[in-house]
């Protein structure tokens, strides 16, 4: 996820210098990625830039971004994908004369292709991203039809993959040319000027008029013209039908009208989902993790809070679908492990920051013993991909919210992904039993949106009940109870409640004794007939002490009668319970907190990121 936004105008018309305009928008923006930013505008000489590796404010100081001259200015936050975050890969990027320059948000999936040919025919590339194959494309075409709005056109039709581009160029200096396919991208209809950008905040200090552009659109905006074309079938498109009125302040549209990061986050789920599950298809990553896995003596996995209950669910699935044996620990417990790993080891460190101390340390201390160590993280370029062997990314995007919520899905999925081509590479799948559980995969995001959407209801009316509350029991079986973990460390973490999670046939051993009249017991009920029936005794054995079940269950489960409160999940497959089933347990987390009259992205005591021991 990138952030983009683009401005131009008449000089007397703009309401602030145009580069103060963007920069102000790309503070706005910085929510969709954070490791590096840039502007450009056009100036006589051709196209000036100024970019660079950091956070948009350290640039400020750095380089004065809001500094840059021009009537047409546009401006882009990097959160890195092809290449590390760096000064070279930070946008925009321009052609080979500097006459061109663009910022693009998405993924150009034939860039390599593309820039093959380019480069064959002498162009240089400065950048280790997909994006620099643009500007260079246009110039190529350029050259030989003379029109710059033409060449922009059809280098677009050449490019496979998911993109909002923006355009500046010397060669047309007063407008601003845009395309649009599979990410987000605006138009804000100013007064004497006009701006382009990724999303509504960005813009909304200088216009609530906006046109929300579709896929397969192309076009330019200049002071005082807007054209818009569908390049599907080349049809101009009547824009003036399409123009809105947004309604939100600044302060609600930074969490694009959620009232929390948290809900933003937890929304945004199915397209994080989706935009990993690309990634991890396509990733050469995979292949090694597996060539790695398959012929180490021991493997390990670690991580903390949320990222260790992703590595337990990748330890039981490992032995269900890999036949393999791992050791999942939490990674402050190191020591324990490391001292008798060694060199034909491999261990999995998990950290969606990427920079959690202890992950870290758990990494070092399993290195010094010759250990091969694969990283799985949302951030990349982060110290726990840096100094690891081999690195596979989830695609959440920022998460800003302290709970973490579309991480714990993502990493899930992307462990779930791992286990069944390990499982496939040592041959305890078959390669049907493998496309089996991968097509499961496939429809996480379909599933995840509809759970939200049949849950939401029903958490915030529990909630009600739950924010009284003095302490929670969360129980499963087998692959869900890293699952009852999660949940429990949710509502711990942002409703200050007691939360307890354990196997729900270790009740009978000590925590039944605290079970009294309705106290809430949460069981959380994969999709499998075996575990269903196991969970079907301590589900009786709470009810008999006055607990109050609910159950997190799927629509044709066999034990919908002894639920007090029932969260559905639609049916689908035991595969998917970790993305399935967490999603009413961050949405009652969240409205239980809320409803405590606290806010859920700031949770006391702690950081988005732990860099202490
Ligand atoms: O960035 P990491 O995944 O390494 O962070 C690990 C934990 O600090 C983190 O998951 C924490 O438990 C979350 N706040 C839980 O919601």
């Amino acid at each position: 996820m990138c952030g983009i936004i683009g401005l131009v105008g008449s000089s007397d018309k703009f309401p602030l210098k145009p580069g103060i305009m963007v920069y102000r928008g790309l503070l706005r923006l910085e929510y969709r990625g954070y490791d590096s930013a840039g502007v450009g505008s056009v100036t006589s000489k051709g196209v000036q830039i100024l970019k660079g590796k950091g956070s948009i404010r350290e640039l400020e100081k750095k380089l004065c971004l809001s500094c840059i001259d021009g009537a047409i200015v546009i401006g882009h936050t990097r959160w890195a994908t092809h290449g590390a975050p760096s000064d070279t890969n930070a946008h925009p990027h321009t052609d080979c004369n500097n006459k061109i320059a663009v910022v693009h948000n998405g993924i150009i999936q034939n860039y390599q292709e593309l820039r093959d040919i380019l480069i064959g025919k002498g162009h240089i590339f400065r950048s280790e991203t997909d994006t620099e194959v643009v500007p260079h494309l246009i110039e190529e075409i350029y050259r030989r039809l003379g029109d710059f709005y033409e060449s922009f056109k059809r280098a677009i039709s050449m490019l496979k993959g998911s993109y909002a581009i923006v355009v500046i160029t010397s060669y047309e200096p007063d407008k601003l040319f845009f395309a649009k396919k599979d990410s987000p991208l605006i138009i804000g209809l100013g007064d004497g000027f006009n701006l382009v950008a990724s999303d509504i905040p960005a813009i909304l200090e200088y216009t609530r008029y906006v046109i929300t552009l579709r896929d397969n659109w192309i076009g330019y905006v200049s002071s005082n013209k807007i054209l818009i074309e569908d390049l599907a079938d080349s049809r101009v498109v009547e824009w003036k039908k399409l123009v809105r009125t947004v309604e939100w302040s600044i302060e609600d549209a930074v969490k694009g009208g959620y009232p929390h990061f948290m809900m933003k986050e937890i929304h945004e789920q199915p397209r994080a989902l989706k935009e990993t599950l690309y990634g991890v298809q396509r990733d050469p990553a995979i292949v090694k993790a597996v060539e790695l896995l398959a012929r180490a003596d021991n493997v390990y996995i670690t991580g903390a809070g949320t990222s260790y209950h992703a590595c337990y669910y990748y330890s039981i699935l490992s032995s269900i679908l890999a036949k393999r044996l791992v050791y999942s620990f939490i990674a402050s417990e190191y020591s324990v492990y490391a001292s008798t790993a060694d060199k034909p080891d491999v261990l999995i460190v998990v950290s969606q920051s990427g920079e959690t101390m202890d992950a870290l340390k758990a990494l070092r201390a399993f290195k010094e013993k010759g250990v091969s160590i694969i990283a799985v993280s949302n951030v990349v370029d982060s110290a726990i991909p840096r100094e690891s062997d081999l690195a596979v990314y989830t695609r959440a995007g920022p998460e800003i919210g302290v709970a973490a919520t579309k991480t714990f899905t993502t990493q899930t999925l992307v462990l779930s992904w791992l286990s069944i081509a390990l499982g496939q590479g040592t041959g305890a799948l078959t390669k049907s039993e493998a496309e089996y559980y991968r097509g499961w995969l496939k429809k996480s995001a379909e599933i995840v949106a509809k759970t939200i959407s049949w849950n939401e209801a029903l958490a915030m009316e529990l909630a009600d009940w739950m924010r009284k509350k003095r302490s929670v029991y969360y129980l499963s079986r087998g692959i869900g109870v890293p699952i009852a973990m999660e949940g429990a460390l949710k509502l711990k973490e942002i409703a200050y409640i007691h939360a307890e999670a354990y196997p729900a046939g270790e009740s009978k051993h000590g925590p039944i004794a605290l079970v009294e009249e309705d106290f809430p017991v949460i069981f959380i009920v994969p999709e499998h007939r075996e575990l269903e029936k196991a969970l079907l005794g301590n589900i009786q054995e709470m009810k008999a002490r006055g607990a109050s079940i609910i159950g997190v269950a799927a629509e044709s489960t066999s034990l919908s009668n002894y639920f007090d409160y029932w969260f559905k999940i639609p049916s689908s497959h035991w595969i998917l319970t970790s993305i399935s089933h967490i999603l009413p347990q961050q949405l009652l987390a969240y409205y239980t907190s809320v409803k405590r009259g606290f806010n859920p992205d700031r949770p006391r005591n702690l950081a988005k990121t732990v860099t202490v021991e």
